[in-house]
Parts: C-alpha cells; structure tokens; sequence
C-alpha cells in the first residue's frame, strides 16, 4: 500500500473535516459548491457552476487529445443528527455527512489539485461534483441540465468508501454493483364496523395482513432463483380504535431489484396478488410504484479497466472482484445509462463501532485520501496515455 506521495494531504483532511462539520442537504449544497470551485480555481482547472443548482464541474484539459473522461464525486449529507463528539462533528442538527460524501468530495479535489500540477496524460479530465446522491436524483438532474451535451465524455467513473472492507482493498466488478429501488403503495379498502359485529363489515385489517402474508411469496415463487430482488412492507397504517374495525388500510415499502425485467414480474405479482386478495375477502385494493434509482450497473470493458488500475495501486491480492452486489441504491446509476463506465467500493476499514453508511456515528477514514487520489490519477494516466 503506497504512503501518502502528496504534500498537501494534510490540509486536504482539514478540507475534508471542515465539510464534515458543515453538511449540507440535496440541493443546498452552496457552502460546499463554493468551497470547491474556489479550490479548482486556485489548482487552475476551469470551472463550471450552475448544473443541478448547486453542481460544479472542473475541467483539465492536457495535450492535444480530443479524448474525455469524467469522475464522479457527491457532495450532499444526509438528514440525520450526528452523535459523534470528535471537534470535527457536524455543527448542524438534523444533518450529516454520514455517507462519506466530504471524502469523496475531498479525494476528487485531491485528484484535480494532483493532476493539474503533474498533468502526465493526454486529453481532458471532467470532474464532476454533483447534489443530492441520497434521495433526490441529482445525477438525474445534471444530465437533464446538459451535464454530457456539455462535456461529452467517453465514459464515467464513480467511487464510494466501504466499511467492512478493509482500508487498502478497492472492490470493482463488472455488471449490476447497486440495485434499482422502486417504493410501492397499496391501499386496502374494506367496510368499516363494530369490532363486535364482524359480519356487517368488510375487514381492511385481515385482507391487509393476508396481502402482507402473500407478498412474501412474489420473490420466491414467481422469480428465478438466481435472479434477486427484495420486496419489503416496511409501513402498516390502519385504525384508532379498540373497538372499530377500520374502513382502510394503508402499506408501503419498497422493492429492490438489478433488472428492468424482474421489476416488471415483480410488480405484475403485486398486482396479481392486489386483485386475487380483494376478490377472496369482498374488498377493494389499489395499488401503486413509484420508481426511484435504476440499477448501477458497470460495464464489462471498463471494469476491467478499473480492475487493472486497481491493482497497480493495491496490489493484486487487495482488488475484490466476486463480492456480492449492494441491495443499497445510488444515483450514480444514470450516468451509467447515459455513458459506459464503472464504480468501485473503496475499503473504508472496519463496520464496527457504528462506522457503517448512514449511521449517527459513521466518519469518513482520512487514511483513505490519499489512495482515492491515487486511484483517480491512476485511472486517468492509464485512459489517457500520453503517446511515447
Ligand atoms: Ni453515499
């Protein structure tokens, strides 16, 4: 594993942990936008603001090759208040960088700063730091804005730390790394009661816990067994009384899958099992999806590519290529559809002590840093060769 070759890592980490303590939510990511045009202006690359509201793009242009490559870097944190006491905490109750965000932010900074001094490659780098990964699409938004009119890169890449991955191991596979998400809604309506005279209602509450009951068969028995998916109730609303059986019932969750295809069967099922439900028991179901992230799915060429580049900076043994994919989702996923290219796990050391995703207690690893910078580079040399 290299030691850190770059002067500047430690006021880098400083960088990274002001960020941390100021996190900003989807959209809002002013502080944090400023913050990096500022300092991809004063490593001379040409900034670009205003994709997305608060998206900024630095461009690095070297030799004389029309060739373009982007990297990725998200920017937001989330709604979550930190219980971490460390001097770096967030100064914002009810926000949090609890995703690694800064870090990510911080590495590709530290990659930009790295290549703008050494520019050893031939070509145009597009670093694109965009809102709003956790919820609200904001890699959805910066395309729509003409994100790829605009720079219209070859392929893109994408990182992510990883707790539970040890620090010095990258994970890159090719194929679907993080799932699609689609929420679902269902309404059960039957005829409300007296809870004592049963026989003059409908019961929403005993159709609903059927339909429940029956959804756990949509994936073991209507998919194959290697396809994956999760289909989770994660809502059950109905009733304020002890002795009323109520008109309706309301359930919600979500459902997770790496195909456009098994989404379909999956809903179709749904579906199926809505009206079957509600003709068994004289009831009334309706239901409907609301479909968030596509699947991130790598592609083949530049995985490897990634995995190549991976294992000059890790080191063969520390490159994963076989570890299951996330059932997590990640708005990366619509610049892949747009554009081949690949995103990797970055080890983030150990899950414990509350360091895991979207935990109150999660922190970046700074030692991760340098590697990210290393890795970016890297990648850029190895893309964009400068002849001889
Ligand atoms: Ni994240």
């Amino acid at each position: 594993m290299p030691t850190s070759p770059y002067a500047f890592i430690d006021e880098l980490a400083a960088l990274r942990r002001d960020l941390h303590a100021h996190p900003e939510l989807a959209f809002q990511e002013t502080r944090t936008a400023d913050i990096v045009a500022r300092e991809l202006e004063r490593y001379g690359l040409e900034v670009h603001r205003g994709l997305a509201k608060t998206g900024v793009v630095g461009v690095l242009k070297a030799g004389d090759s029309p060739r373009m490559i982007g990297l990725r870097a998200d920017m937001d944190a989330l709604p979550l208040t930190e219980l971490n006491e460390f001097p770096h905490h967030s100064k914002q109750p009810g926000k949090m960088h609890a995703c690694g965000h800064d870090g990510h932010t911080a590495m590709l900074l530290g990659a930009a700063r790295h290549l703008a001094a050494q520019p050893d490659f031939d070509g145009t780098v597009v670093f694109i730091f965009q809102p709003a990964e956790e919820a609200e699409g904001g890699a959805a938004v910066m395309i729509e804005d003409g994100l790829f009119e605009q720079f219209p890169v070859e392929a893109v890449f994408g990182l992510h730390n990883w707790p539970g991955i040890p620090v010095g191991q990258m994970a890159v596979m090719p194929g679907p790394i993080m799932a699609g998400t689609c929420g679902f809604e269902i309404e059960v309506r039957g005829h409300g009661c007296h809870a004592a005279m049963p026989q003059q209602g409908v019961d929403a509450i005993v159709t609903a816990a059927q339909l429940v009951q029956a959804l756990q068969t949509v994936v073991s028995r209507n998919l194959h067994p290697c396809d994956a998916a999760v289909v989770s109730v994660t809502q059950i609303h109905a009733g304020h009384a002890w002795n009323v059986i109520p008109e309706s019932v309301l359930l919600r969750g979500t459902i997770r899958s790496f195909k456009a295809e098994v989404q379909e069967t999956v809903e179709r099922a749904i579906e199926r099992l809505c009206s079957g439900i509600a003709a068994a028991n004289g009831a009334q179901i309706r239901s409907l999806f609301d479909h968030r992230y596509p699947p991130t799915v790598n592609s083949a060429a530049e995985a490897r590519l990634c995995q190549e580049v991976a294992q000059d900076v890790f080191g063969a043994a520390n490159v994963l290529a076989d570890e299951l994919p996330s059932m997590g989702a990640e708005d990366f996923a619509y610049m892949l559809r747009e554009k081949p290219g690949c995103y990797v796990w970055l080890g983030n050391g150990p899950g414990t002590g509350g360091c895991t995703l979207h935990n109150p207690h999660y922190d970046f690893n700074d030692a991760l840093l340098p590697l990210g910078i290393t890795y970016w580079s890297t990648l850029v040399k190895r893309l964009l060769p400068r002849a001889g």
